[in-house]
C-alpha cells in the first residue's frame, strides 16, 4: 500500500518536471522569435512588423518599439497626452498609426517627428484640444487624416484650423465626420491644396461658405446629415467650378419654400450632386419627407403653412386694433379734462340733490321718532 503510494508520489514529481521542461521551453521559444523581431513590448501583439496594442490600458505608448515597425495600433488605450517621448527613437519605417479611442486630448510640438514616413494617422473617437502645429515635422507625408468623433468641442474648431492651414502640405484623405462641427473657419481648407476626399458627415453645418472649398484637386465632399436648410447660388457655382468634384447632401433638414428654387435650378441641371434623388424636404410640415426634385413651383411659397398665413394676415389688424383702442382712450381723456368744469358742476348738483333728499329723509325720521309728537298725532286721531 504504501509501496503504490511511494510510486504514485514518484510519478507525479517527474510529471511535474517534464511540464517545467516545456515551460521552459516554450518560454525560451517565445523570447527567440521576439528578439528576432527585435523585442516586441509586453502586452502587445508583434506580426512581422505589425504591432498590436488594442485596448491594455497603456498610459502611454509602451517602449521600446522594434525599430522596423511598420504598422502600430494602440486604438482603445488611455493616452491623454501624446508629447515628444511618445516616439523618442527614430522609427523610419513607420506608415501607419492608428490612436483611435484612447482619450488623447493633447497632442504637443515634436510629437512625431521620429516618423518621417508616417502615411496614415487615425486619431479618431478622442477628446483633442491641443493639436501643435509643430507636432507634425513640416515635410511630413502624412495622407489620410481621420479625426472623426476626435475634437473635444466645437469652441476647439480653430486647433484643427491652424493645423489643416500650416501643417498637412500632403493630406489627400481628410475625415472630419461627428465632430458637432457648426460653421467651418474662413479658409480652413486653403492649405490642403492636394485634398481629394473631405469627410463633413453628421456634423451640424448650418452653411458652407463660398471661400471654404477652393480646394481644386477635391473628387469627394461628403455633406449627409448636417443641419444645412439651403444652399446658396454663390455655394453651388463654387462647387460646379471644381471639376470632378461629386457632393452628398442627403440627411439634411432642406425647407421647401420659395428660397430653394435657385438651388434646385441646379440640381436639375447639373449632376454634381450624386444622391440628388435622395433629398427630402423637412418643412414646411405639409411637404416633409417630399422628394426635393419632385416638387412643383407652385408648391413653393413662403406663406407655406396655413396657420402660419394666417398668423401673418392677422398681425396688422391685431395692430390697428390697439392703435384704435388707445386713440380712444386719448380721447375720452381729453373729453374729461376739457369738461372738468361741467364735470364739477355736475358732481356739485348730484351732491346738492343727495344732500336735499337726505334732508328730507331725515326730517321725517325725526317726526316718526319723537314720542310727542307721535302721541300728538294718536291723540289728534282719537
Ligand atoms: C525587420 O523585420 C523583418 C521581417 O519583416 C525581420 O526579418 C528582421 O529581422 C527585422 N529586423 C530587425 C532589425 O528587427
Ligand atoms: C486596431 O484595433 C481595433 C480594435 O481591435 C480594430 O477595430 C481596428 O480594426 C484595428 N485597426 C487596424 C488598422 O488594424
Ligand atoms: C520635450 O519637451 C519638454 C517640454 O515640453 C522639454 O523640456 C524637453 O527638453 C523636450 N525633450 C526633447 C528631447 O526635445
Ligand atoms: C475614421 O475612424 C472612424 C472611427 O474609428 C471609422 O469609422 C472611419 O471609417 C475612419 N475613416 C476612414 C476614412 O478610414
Ligand atoms: C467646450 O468645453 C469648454 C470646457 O469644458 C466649455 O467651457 C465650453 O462652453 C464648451 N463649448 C461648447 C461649444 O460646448
Ligand atoms: C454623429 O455624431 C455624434 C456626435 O457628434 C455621435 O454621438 C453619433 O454617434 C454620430 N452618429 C453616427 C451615425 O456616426
Ligand atoms: C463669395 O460670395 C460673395 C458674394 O456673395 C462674393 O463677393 C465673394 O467674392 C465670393 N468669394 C469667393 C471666394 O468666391
Ligand atoms: C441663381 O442662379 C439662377 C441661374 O443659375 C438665376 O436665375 C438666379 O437669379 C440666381 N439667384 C440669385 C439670388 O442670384
Ligand atoms: C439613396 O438612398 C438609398 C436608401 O437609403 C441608398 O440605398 C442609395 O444608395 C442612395 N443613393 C445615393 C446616390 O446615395
Amino acid at each position: 500500500m504504501s509501496h503504490l503510494g511511494l510510486l504514485h508520489l514518484l510519478q507525479l514529481q517527474s510529471k511535474q518536471r517534464n511540464m517545467c521542461n516545456l515551460t521552459l521551453c516554450v518560454l525560451l521559444f517565445l523570447t527567440c522569435s521576439c528578439s528576432s523581431l527585435s523585442s516586441c513590448p509586453a502586452q502587445c501583439l508583434c506580426e512581422t512588423t505589425v504591432v498590436n496594442c488594442v485596448s491594455q490600458n497603456f498610459r502611454s505608448i509602451p517602449q521600446p518599439l522594434p525599430e522596423n515597425i511598420t504598422e502600430l495600433n494602440i486604438s482603445g488605450n488611455d493616452i491623454s497626452n501624446l508629447n515628444n517621448e511618445s516616439f523618442p527613437r527614430p522609427l523610419e519605417h513607420l506608415t501607419h498609426l492608428y490612436v483611435s479611442g484612447s482619450q488623447v486630448e493633447e497632442l504637443d510640438s515634436m510629437v512625431f517627428k521620429n516618423l518621417p514616413s508616417l502615411r496614415l494617422l487615425d486619431l479618431s473617437n478622442n477628446r483633442i484640444s491641443q493639436f501643435s502645429v509643430e507636432a507634425l515635422p513640416r515635410d511630413n507625408k502624412i495622407e489620410a487624416l481621420n479625426l472623426s468623433k476626435s475634437l473635444y468641442n466645437y469652441s476647439y474648431v480653430g486647433v484643427f484650423a491652424d493645423l489643416f492651414k500650416h501643417s498637412l502640405p500632403k493630406v489627400s484623405h481628410l475625415d472630419l465626420s461627428s465632430n458637432d462641427l457648426v460653421l467651418l473657419p474662413e479658409g480652413m481648407f486653403t492649405g490642403l491644396s492636394d485634398l481629394t476626399v473631405l469627410d463633413l458627415r453628421n456634423n451640424s453645418l448650418v452653411t458652407i461658405r463660398n471661400d471654404t472649398l477652393c480646394n481644386q484637386a477635391l473628387k469627394e465632399l461628403d455633406l449627409r446629415d448636417n443641419a444645412l436648410k439651403v444652399l446658396p447660388n454663390v455655394t453651388l457655382e463654387k462647387f460646379s467650378s471644381i471639376p470632378d468634384l461629386r457632393v452628398r447632401l442627403a440627411g439634411n433638414p432642406w425647407r421647401c419654400d420659395c428660397n430653394i428654387e435657385d438651388m434646385l435650378v441646379w440640381l436639375e441641371r447639373h449632376q454634381f450632386v450624386v444622391d440628388r434623388l435622395n433629398l427630402t424636404c423637412t418643412g414646411p410640415a405639409e411637404l416633409k419627407n417630399f422628394p426635393l426634385l419632385h416638387l412643383e413651383q407652385s408648391q413653393l411659397s413662403c406663406w407655406s403653412n396655413a396657420g402660419d398665413a394666417m398668423d401673418r394676415a392677422l398681425e396688422p389688424s391685431y395692430v390697428f386694433l390697439g392703435m384704435v383702442l388707445a386713440l380712444i382712450g386719448v380721447i375720452f381723456l381729453l373729453v374729461l379734462y376739457l369738461n372738468r368744469k361741467g364735470i364739477k358742476r355736475w358732481m356739485y348738483n348730484i351732491r346738492d340733490a343727495c344732500r336735499d333728499h337726505m334732508e328730507g329723509y331725515h326730517y321725517r325720521y325725526e317726526i316718526n321718532s319723537d314720542p310727542r309728537l307721535a302721541n300728538l298725532s294718536l291723540n289728534s286721531d282719537v
